[in-house]
């Protein structure tokens, strides 16, 4: 099973031995270790990973999970 953890004010690890990472082709990438972590700030100059550096421009995206943000049905 594969977990993707949503970092505070970083990026998105990859956990989990069965995970493939493929791009719009469907071509795999090599993944430089386990676990990994996704850029999620965009200013990697490794895309799709992560090379430190939302911590460098101060990249803020602290969103929890959060019950009550579960989309519900329109009241009618
Ligand atoms: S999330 Fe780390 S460089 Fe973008």
């Amino acid at each position: 099973m594969a977990v993707i953890k949503v970092r505070q004010n970083g990026s998105l690890l990859v956990e989990g031995d069965d995970v493939t990472l493929v791009d719009w082709n469907g071509k795999e990438y090599t993944l430089p270790r386990r676990p990994f972590s996704l850029c999620r700030c965009g200013a990697s100059s490794r895309k799709p990973f992560c090379d430190g550096t939302h911590s460098k421009i101060g990249f803020a995206a602290a969103e929890a999970a959060v019950p009550e943000s579960v989309d519900r049905p329109a009241d009618g």
